[in-house]
């Protein structure tokens, strides 16, 4: 208000001075209009009267002349008369001639210094303004017989000054009001820009152009000072300790939420009753236990092992990791009906396919999705029922939860919401065959940052969004602008414990080949390569097992010497298309097998079961080679896990150019899985790859993934929900002066 006075003062003292100018100019000048209109009606008046005037005074016929002042006097602006004679006297006059007035004045005007002229004055005569005329009359002789005086009403006069002055002064106050509403929202406007301005700076977003010279500067500022790039520039390695570092130095200890369908303790019991705690197959827990164990808090999971109920307390929770305790599970129970509508419909009938380029045609049904909402609805309020306050930091993993992170926001409009897409995001025209595109994007823009493995998959997802919905697309600093809400989409690609403690928990590399060796009866010289997975059609198992047989046959030296095993985990068993793939598998083998194989030996060997974690790091340390053959894939944490098991530095890695881990892992033998011919060649340069080629590339790899580790990951994630939760609290205080100006 101060800054729109200190605008509005002068404009209004300018306006008042050209105000009192104008009216001045208009009053005067209508004045002597009005003035002279009345010495013109005056010289009418007498000259109208003309002849029987001067004839009856000559005469000095007094009634006649008194009836010629009357008849003068009908002109509604001429209030009396009088016939003056030249020594003064009154020869006739109208009856409210005032006796205030003698007929000497006009006598000594108009026949003063021999002279006959007309004379005319304004004055106040008791009290009311008035003009005076005095007009010689002379006889036909041309003899000065006297003067008539006259008076005439200026009331009309006045009372158009005084419509004129409020006229001006009416002006002046519009004007003076317009100059100040006027200053005060130019000065308010000034002030919005400015703080958005600064408000956008705060947050990092793009600013008005006469600002951003000072806007980056002190942005670059910022950065530089700010603890969180600090630490990265220091070299320090990412571990836990660096990670709770950043949680509560940047974070003030701040509980994390995660919410993941996949649990990451499923209780069970075994074939004896015993109980017994199973370690699913999920790169999304092999990466976020760690991060869980590290930061504390609460995962939120779905409920889904046989013994979960009778190991929770009432409302779902339990302490894990077992013995350790460092973080709360809470389970989720859900009906068998909601599980296969949510899980198994539209998560992995639908949004599955429909993100990975495997052939596989996504399925979408209206039940299916229905089930879905309920579900992300319900586990929005488990996590609303675990926050501790209004602005809780949550990270939502994958795309079981597309629409929670909206879900979310709508029951806590603070939260920092970090989401997370451990999958691809296909391209628009993909995308745009969900019907329930649009619910979709807009659930997932609930989140404060969206996250994908690798830009490619963030640039679709801000294509769909651009496409599909009614947003602003910032594409320098790759934000979506929907609904007055800014959700930044970041590629942060996934990684895995290092140093990994099932690695560090494993016998020596040397005796996991002996112990594999003898349970699978390989022989000493044997060769061994192996593929870990769920058994999934993304994964690229077929193609895997064709490219095994196109090395056999390509190079046959291989027979008889090379076997390939194949550890996978069944996984969604219930869907149709993993039933006919776990059929295709099955096939595949027996004939390579058939082919190739003899009675004592088995070129592939297929372990279709559940593999507890230390178990399959036995295979991978053991191993020759390790082939990840994935169609398409987010990441690929089994290919990073088989870097972190080879602590001997040896062994291959055959990677799928498909996968997000091929982009970072370039020292393995990167391979096109769909050209059988160029995989089972890299086979082969894999299985006679010189030891020292061998150490030079593992070195290169093991270095990569320790320095990416997923304490990184979730370091930097929560770095950047650190910085918007700061310039959100800015940007509200800014706010909150802007509400308390403008309540002033
Ligand atoms: O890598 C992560 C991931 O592919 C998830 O997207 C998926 O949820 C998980 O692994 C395993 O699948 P599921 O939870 O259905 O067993």
């Amino acid at each position: 208000m101060q800054t729109a006075l200190r605008y509005a003062l002068p404009i209004v003292f300018g306006l008042a001075l050209f105000t009192l100018g104008s009216y001045l100019v208009v009053s005067t000048t209508s004045r002597s209009w009005f003035e002279d209109d009345v010495r013109r009606r005056a010289e009418l008046a007498i000259r109208g009267a003309g002849d029987a005037l001067s004839q009856s005074w000559a005469r000095g016929d007094r009634v006649s002349v008194r009836r010629v002042l009357d008849d003068i006097t009908r002109d509604e602006r001429i209030l009396a008369a009088a016939a003056c004679a030249p020594d003064g006297s009154v020869f006739a006059q109208t009856a409210d001639f005032p006796r205030s007035l003698p007929c000497s004045r006009f006598v000594a005007r108009s026949l003063g210094n021999g002279q006959a002229r007309a004379w005319n004055r304004a004055e106040r005569v008791d009290g009311a303004s008035v003009y005076l005329s005095a007009l010689p009359v002379l006889s036909p002789g041309s003899v000065p017989l006297g003067a008539v005086g006259l008076i005439h009403d200026m009331s009309y006069a006045e009372e158009r000054d005084a419509l004129t002055r409020r006229a001006a002064l009416g002006l002046f106050g519009v004007l003076a009001v317009s100059a100040i509403v006027l200053s005060t929202a130019s000065a308010r406007g000034s002030l919005r820009r400015f703080r958005n301005d600064l408000r956008n700076l705060v947050r990092g977003e793009r600013s008005r152009g006469e600002f951003q010279p000072l806007l980056q500067d002190v942005r670059d500022l910022a950065a530089q000072l700010s603890p969180v790039n600090r630490a990265e520039e220091t070299g320090r390695a990412w571990n836990p300790e660096r990670l709770r570092e950043v949680l509560h130095e940047h974070l003030q200890g701040e509980k994390v939420v995660i919410v993941a369908n996949r649990e990451p303790y499923i209780h069970d019991r075994d074939e004896h009753g015993a109980l017994r705690v199973l370690h699913p197959a999920s790169g999304l827990v092999t990466a976020l236990e760690p991060v869980m164990r590290a930061c504390s808090g609460v995962w939120v999971a779905h409920g889904s092992g046989p013994a979960d109920r009778e190991t929770s307390d009432k409302q779902g929770r339990i302490r894990v990791p077992p013995k350790e305790e460092s973080y709360t599970l809470r389970r989720v129970w859900l009906t068998a009906e909601e599980e296969q509508g949510y899980y198994y419909g539209f998560s992995n009938e639908g949004l599955w396919p429909l993100c990975h380029m495997a052939h596989a045609r996504p399925t979408f049904r209206d039940e299916d999705f229905a089930h879905y909402k309920r579900v992300n609805e319900r586990f929005a309020e488990a996590v609303v029922s675990e926050v501790d306050r209004q602005d809780p930091i949550i990270l939502v993993q994958d795309y079981h939860f597309a629409l929670a992170p909206r879900l979310i926001r709508e029951r806590l409009p603070r939260a920092t919401i970090l989401t997370f897409w451990h999958i691809p995001w296909p391209n628009p025209e993909q995308f745009g065959i969900c019907p329930f595109r649009e619910e979709v994007l807009q659930g997932l823009l609930g989140s404060s940052i969206v996250g994908f493995h690798v830009q490619a998959h963030c640039n679709n997802f801000v294509d769909s969004v651009d496409r599909y919905l009614e947003a602003r697309i910032d594409r320098e600093r790759i934000g979506i602008i929907h609904s007055g809400e800014t959700t930044l989409v970041r590629p942060y690609p996934i990684s895995i414990e290092w140093p990994n403690h099932w690695a560090q928990e494993s016998p020596p590399a040397a005796a996991c080949r002996k112990e594999v060796f003898a349970e699978l009866g390989l022989k000493a010289d044997a060769l061994l390569g192996v593929g870990v997975d769920r058994l999934d059609y993304t994964k690229g198992i077929e193609e895997r097992l064709l490219a095994v047989e196109q090395l056999l046959a390509r190079f046959p030296q291989f027979q008889g010497r090379f076997t390939f095993v194949q550890l996978a985990a069944p996984s969604r068993t219930a869907i149709e298309r993993y039933q006919q793939l776990n059929l295709n598998v099955e096939s595949l083998a027996k004939r390579i097998n058939e082919r190739f194989g003899s009675a004592d030996y088995r070129p592939v060997i297929l372990q279709r079961q559940h593999h507890e974690p230390p178990r399959v790091f036995r295979y991978l340390r053991a191993a020759d080679l390790c082939y990840v053959s994935s169609l398409h894939d987010g990441m690929n944490l089994v290919a990073k896990e088989f870097v972190a098991a080879r602590d001997d530095e040896r062994g291959v890695l055959v990677l799928s150019q498909f996968t997000g881990a091929a982009r970072e892992l370039t020292e393995a033998l990167v391979v096109n899985p769909y050209d059988l011919k160029q995989a089972s060649r890299a086979l082969a340069a894999a299985l006679t790859m010189r030891p020292q080629e061998q150490t030079e590339r593992m070195r290169a790899l093991r270095s990569l993934v320790s320095e990416f580790n997923v304490y990184r990951w979730a370091g930097r994630m929560l770095a950047d929900a650190a910085r918007l939760r700061q310039r959100d609290r800015l940007s509200q205080r800014l706010g909150g002066l802007a509400s308390v100006e403008g309540a002033a």
